[in-house]
């Protein structure tokens, strides 16, 4: 019984200390993101061992990041079907197309990390950033306000966290195709 309560109420993620060299991993993926303390968050939340290489990291960023924009597709589909906001449905159904064509890329860039093809898998996480302008996102979507802002803005911290991994495989330095990913993709 005391065990069944304490693991009711220990929170679901638990986050894990890595060792030095993985910290100092996370820390170059993150070092130049738009939100340093997400970044370094999610990954310690979704890490499940101390250890991991670059590309064990990269692996779970790119799970992470499908799985949010799957949901957030799940998310855009329900409004649509349940709670639909007519004056918004036009800029809600191109969002639905737009997370739609993230899974779908995101599906394939796995695929491409799997084959160890870390240049076709660059240009294709760089396309995803390009795709994700399209949906707007400020829409007012009673009870929420504005729900699509911020998994938007989640979508890109983890579309830079990916590019950012992704390249760190094969060159060391990250903060260059960091820089270029934010400023040239997505006009910030
Ligand atoms: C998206 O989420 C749904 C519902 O959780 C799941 O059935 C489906 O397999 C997911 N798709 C991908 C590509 O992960």
């Amino acid at each position: 019984m005391i065990v069944l309560v304490l693991h009711i109420f220990t929170p679901h993620i638990e986050a894990i200390k890595a060792d030095g060299a993985t910290e100092a991993l996370i820390n170059s993926i993150c070092i130049e993101n738009e939100d340093y303390g997400f970044c370094n968050k999610i990954i310690h939340e979704k890490l499940k061992v101390p250890t991991a290489t670059i590309k064990e990291l990269t692996s779970l960023i790119i799970y992470t990041t499908m799985d949010h924009a799957n949901d957030t597709y799940i998310f855009i589909d329900n409004i649509l079907r349940e709670w639909p906001v007519p004056k918004e449905t036009t800029g809600l159904k191109t969002c639905h197309e737009v997370y739609n064509r993230e899974t779908n890329s995101f599906l394939e860039i796995r695929f491409l990390f799997s084959k160890g093809e870390y240049g076709r898998m660059g240009e294709a996480i760089l396309s995803t950033a390009k795709i994700l302008e399209d949906c707007r996102g400020d829409f007012l979507i009673p009870p929420y306000k504005e729900p699509l802002i911020e998994k938007k803005r989640v979508m890109r911290i983890l579309i830079t966290m990916s590019a950012v991994s992704g390249h760190m495989i094969k060159n060391e330095k990250a903060s260059l195709i960091s820089s270029v990913v934010t400023a040239q993709f997505f006009n910030i």
